[in-house]
C-alpha cells in the first residue's frame, strides 16, 4: 500500500514547475491527481509523466481567476472519482515593478491569481472534501510572504495575505477534519525563475548553499497532506534552505 492509495488530489498550476512536481509526488504516493491549469498543454504533459510512472491523473482545464472554472474542476473530480482529499492551491504568477511603475490593473492581476485564486480553489474544493470526510488544503505562499522584496509589492501582498487566509480558514475547516497549511518556498528552479538568471545570487545567501528544486517543495506538500501532519493546521512552513532564518 502507498500512503495515498484511495486518495484524490487537486493541484492547480499543475502544468509546470512546482505544481508538476507536486502532482508527480502525490501520484507516486498513490493518489489520483487532477492536474488543473490554465495551460492545457502543460497539464497534459504532467498527466503523461504521471502515467509513464504508473500513476493515475487527469487534466482539468481551470483558470483560477474564474470561480466557475474551479467549481467545474471539482465537479469533474466528483464525476471521475467521487471524492476529494487534498487540494493544493499552487497556481501563481509573479509581477515585477515598484509602486511607482505598477498600474492598478497589474497589481490586481497578481492578487487575482495568487490570493483570490486560492480563495476560489478553497471555496470550490470545500464541499467535496467535507463530503469525503475531511482532508487537507495546502496553499502555495513564498518566502516573499514572510519578508518584503523591492519591486514585488503585489506578489508580496498576495503571498502574505495567504497566511492570514490560511489561519482563518483553518479555524473554519478544522471541525470538519480539514487541515489548511501554507508552504513558503525560497528561490526554486522552475520555468518562473529560470529566465531570471539569479541562481548564484540566491546560492550565496542560502545556508544550505543551493537553490531549491521543485521536488523539495513537493516533498513538504506531501508531508502536509499526510497523516504525519495530522495535528498541523493554520501553519506555514518555509522550504528555503534556511534563507529566511538568517539576516
Ligand atoms: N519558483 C519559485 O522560486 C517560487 C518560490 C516561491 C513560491 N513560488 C510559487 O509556487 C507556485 C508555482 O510556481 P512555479 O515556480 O512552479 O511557476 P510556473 O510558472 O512554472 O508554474 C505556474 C503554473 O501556474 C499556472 N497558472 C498561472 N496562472 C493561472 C491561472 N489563472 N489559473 C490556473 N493556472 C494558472 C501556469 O500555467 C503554470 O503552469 C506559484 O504560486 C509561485 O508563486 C515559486
Amino acid at each position: 500500500m502507498a500512503r495515498f492509495d484511495d486518495r484524490v488530489a487537486l493541484v492547480t498550476g499543475g502544468g509546470s514547475g512546482i505544481g508538476r512536481a507536486i502532482s508527480r509526488r502525490l501520484a507516486t504516493d498513490g493518489a489520483k491527481v487532477a492536474v488543473a491549469d490554465i495551460t492545457g498543454d502543460g497539464a497534459d504533459e504532467t498527466v503523461a509523466l504521471v502515467e509513464e510512472a504508473g500513476g493515475t491523473a487527469i487534466s482539468v482545464p481551470c483558470d483560477v481567476t474564474v470561480l466557475d472554472d474551479c467549481t467545474n474542476a471539482v465537479a469533474t473530480i466528483d464525476r471521475e472519482w467521487g471524492r476529494l482529499d487534498f487540494a493544493v492551491a499552487n497556481a501563481g504568477i509573479v509581477g515585477f515593478g515598484g509602486v511607482d511603475d505598477v498600474e492598478d490593473e497589474d497589481f490586481n492581476e497578481v492578487l487575482d491569481v495568487d490570493l483570490y485564486g486560492v480563495f476560489r480553489t478553497a471555496k470550490a474544493a470545500l464541499p467535496l472534501i467535507k463530503r469525503s470526510g475531511g482532508g487537507a488544503l495546502v496553499f502555495m505562499s513564498s518566502v516573499e510572504g514572510l519578508v518584503g522584496s523591492s519591486f514585488l509589492p503585489a506578489y508580496c501582498a498576495a503571498k502574505t495575505g495567504l497566511l492570514g487566509f490560511c489561519r482563518s480558514f483553518a479555524h473554519e475547516a478544522g471541525p470538519y477534519g480539514i487541515r489548511v497549511n501554507c508552504v513558503n518556498p525560497g528561490f526554486t528552479k522552475s520555468p518562473m525563475t529560470e529566465p531570471l538568471g539569479m541562481d548564484d545570487y540566491w546560492i550565496e545567501r542560502t545556508p544550505l548553499g543551493r537553490i531549491g528544486q521543485t521536488e523539495d517543495v513537493a516533498g513538504v506538500v506531501a508531508f502536509l497532506c499526510s497523516d504525519d501532519a495530522d495535528f498541523v493546521t493554520g501553519q506555514w512552513l518555509a522550504v528555503d534552505g534556511g534563507l529566511t532564518s538568517i539576516r
